[in-house]
């Protein structure tokens, strides 16, 4: 069973326009609204892939009943900690004439220190069940910036592996407590290090040292170059082969979930990082966020490619 947390949820509400003209009132074309928040993409792109996921996070209000009415993957067990204030909404503003989006993210409620106690009781009742925990994006407020190195302390006492996809000052906080799996983009391993790199191969150097510094499983995510893995078996760079992507948000919590497919099969890393390349790829060719079509799946974990390169 996979585990994935989601503190920040929210009502994604995707709104596709023929044209966006500011300053008009404009006709929505069609609305799509899903549960969101980066680990229920996780949990959503796990499920697809076969695999049983337990969704654990805050939701508040009409609006946290809504967002679990919409999980509509079976494999997908909503298992929220309820709080007072309404979940958020946020809105993609989507315009078909040129493909480009616009993102309105509201900030959420806040939530109380009795909210959080409630949650970690939920979390240690949940724990002997599972054998993969994924913590994804960032806090509501009223949340500790270092929230996640409590929860990797307690999976740590389980014997849980944990895989950590967040950003900022949340995401130098839970290295610290060397979770089993990170998965920086190119703008968080820069905040993660506070350097600025000017070639692959010093990338490839501080990825590295996060493997050396105790994170047994560092990826760093490169967009549509793939993704570089350094572990003790090597380091190695994993490439999809070239696509027309339709739309990338989400790219990094798919493959975040094919990692936690992986581990939560015992699979060899290398077999779990080309499942990861390929979901994330087939994401891509999606317009949804956390959704692909199984047999662009199935074409590209034919079509990708990993090479050792240290
Ligand atoms: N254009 C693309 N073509 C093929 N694969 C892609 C493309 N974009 C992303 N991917 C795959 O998805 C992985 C994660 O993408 P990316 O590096 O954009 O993550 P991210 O910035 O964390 O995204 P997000 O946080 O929105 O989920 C990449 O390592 C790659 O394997
Ligand atoms: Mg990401």
């Amino acid at each position: 069973m996979i585990l994935t947390v989601t503190m920040n949820s929210s009502i994604d509400k995707l709104y596709l326009m023929e044209s966006i003209q500011p300053e008009t009132v404009m006709r929505v074309k069609e609305v799509h609204n899903t549960a969101g928040g980066k680990g229920l993409n996780v949990s959503k792109v796990a499920a697809k892939l076969g695999e049983p996921v337990t969704a654990m996070g805050f939701i508040g209000g009409f609006n946290g009943q809504y967002l679990v009415s919409l999980i509509s993957e079976p494999l997908v067990r909503p298992a929220f900690t309820h709080v007072a204030g309404e979940t958020r909404c946020c809105i993609n503003c989507w315009d078909l004439s040129n493909g480009r989006s616009t993102e309105y993210l509201e900030p959420g409620e806040p939530v109380t220190q009795e909210d959080i106690g409630r949650f970690l009781a939920d979390f240690d009742a949940e724990l002997p069940k599972t054998d993969v925990v994924a913590i994804s994006g960032s806090v509501p407020k009223g949340v500790p910036e270092d929230f996640y190195c409590e929860l990797i302390r307690r999976c740590r006492a389980a014997g849980i592996p944990v895989l950590v996809d967040t950003s900022g000052n949340r995401l130098i906080a839970a290295v610290k407590e060397k979770p089993a799996f990170i998965k920086p983009n190119e703008d968080e391993i820069s905040q993660l290090t506070g350097r600025h790199f000017s070639s692959r191969e010093d990338t490839i150097g501080a990825l590295v040292e996060l493997h050396e510094g105790g994170i047994p499983y560092a990826v760093l995510s490169l967009g549509g170059d793939g993704a570089l893995l350094a572990c003790d078996e090597g380091v190695f760079h994993g490439k999809p082969p070239k696509i027309t992507p339709r739309n990338t948000v989400g790219c990094g919590d798919s493959m975040v979930a094919g990692f936690a497919v992986g581990f939560a099969r015992h699979l060899p890393i290398l077999d779990s990082f080309r499942m990861a390349l390929a979901v994330s790829a087939a994401n891509a060719l999606s317009i949804f966020t956390g959704d692909f079509d199984p047999a662009d799946y199935a074409r590209l974990s034919r079509e990708v490619s990993v090479e050792r390169i240290a």
